[in-house]
């Protein structure tokens, strides 16, 4: 059963109070995460800028649906979150959020075109036109045509970025999340990937969160907020 909250706003990402802690063999608690609040509204472009092991990518795992915080509420637009079945999750993931991730996570025995695809595969609801969609996303990503085909081992580490960005957008996401996406890049190409998700933000409304060690990244973003040691610090 999946509750909503009363408040109209137009927040897609509504964090309260959330911690993680990790359990190891014999019960040791690892805490992670401590306390988050955050709020992110449709359509804006936020930096988590942080050190290695500050606790990024099990809050991004957290905001994803890919894991479940151990205490407060995640709220996506009015749905609670931490009730939703396995479906609802399933769902969430498949049709309203996307990831990038630095080592970009593409199928290798799969085509560029195959792997872009995919997501349209998972989503038991997608009715539209799938060459369409992922010719669009393909272009909306930058990707020159004649890569299309290629398997990801034959492409460049921007070009293989390129084709896990417009994965990402096939399906349309309302947000996406992308865990050091230039973390494997050289900054020229970096540079190139953040100018397409900005271009993406601004022109099709998507919600962006990046999480990064990178600095220079926060010149870029509406909004940057620090985590150090599983604390998050708006500055
Ligand atoms: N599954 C896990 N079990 C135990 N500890 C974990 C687990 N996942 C992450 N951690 C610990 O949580 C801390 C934060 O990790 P992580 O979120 O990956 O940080 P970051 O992405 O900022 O580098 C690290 O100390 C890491 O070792
Ligand atoms: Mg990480």
């Amino acid at each position: 059963m999946t509750t909503t909250k009363s408040n109209q706003n137009n927040n897609i990402v509504t964090l309260s109070d959330i911690s993680k802690s990790f359990y190891l063999k014999g019960g040791l608690e690892v805490p992670v995460l401590h306390h988050i609040n955050l709020t992110v509204s449709e359509g804006e472009m936020i930096a988590i800028l942080g050190q290695s092991g500050s606790g990024k990518s099990t809050l991004m795992n957290i905001i994803g649906g890919l894991d479940i915080p151990t205490k407060g509420d995640y709220y996506f637009a009015e749905k609670h979150v931490n009730t939703m079945t396995s479906d609802e999750l399933a769902e969430l993931r498949s049709r309203d959020i996307s990831f990038i991730f630095q080592s970009f996570h593409l199928l290798p025995g799969k085509t560029v075109y195959q792997n872009v695809k995919l997501p349209l595969l998972y989503q038991r609801s997608f009715t539209g036109d799938h060459h369409e969609y992922v010719t669009h996303a393909l272009n909306r990503a930058a990707l020159e045509e004649k890569h299309w085909h290629k398997r990801p081992n034959q492409l460049s580490g921007g070009q293989r970025q390129r084709a896990a960005i417009a994965r990402a957008l096939v399906a349309r996401p309302r947000l996406l999340l992308a865990d050091e996406p230039t973390g494997n890049l050289d900054s020229q190409t970096g540079d190139n990937i953040i100018e397409s998700l900005q271009y993406l933000n601004d022109k099709y409304n998507t919600t962006i969160i990046i999480v990064t060690h990178d600095e220079s990244l926060t010149d870029v973003v509406h909004r940057v907020i620090t985590i150090k040691d599983g604390y998050t610090h708006q500055i």
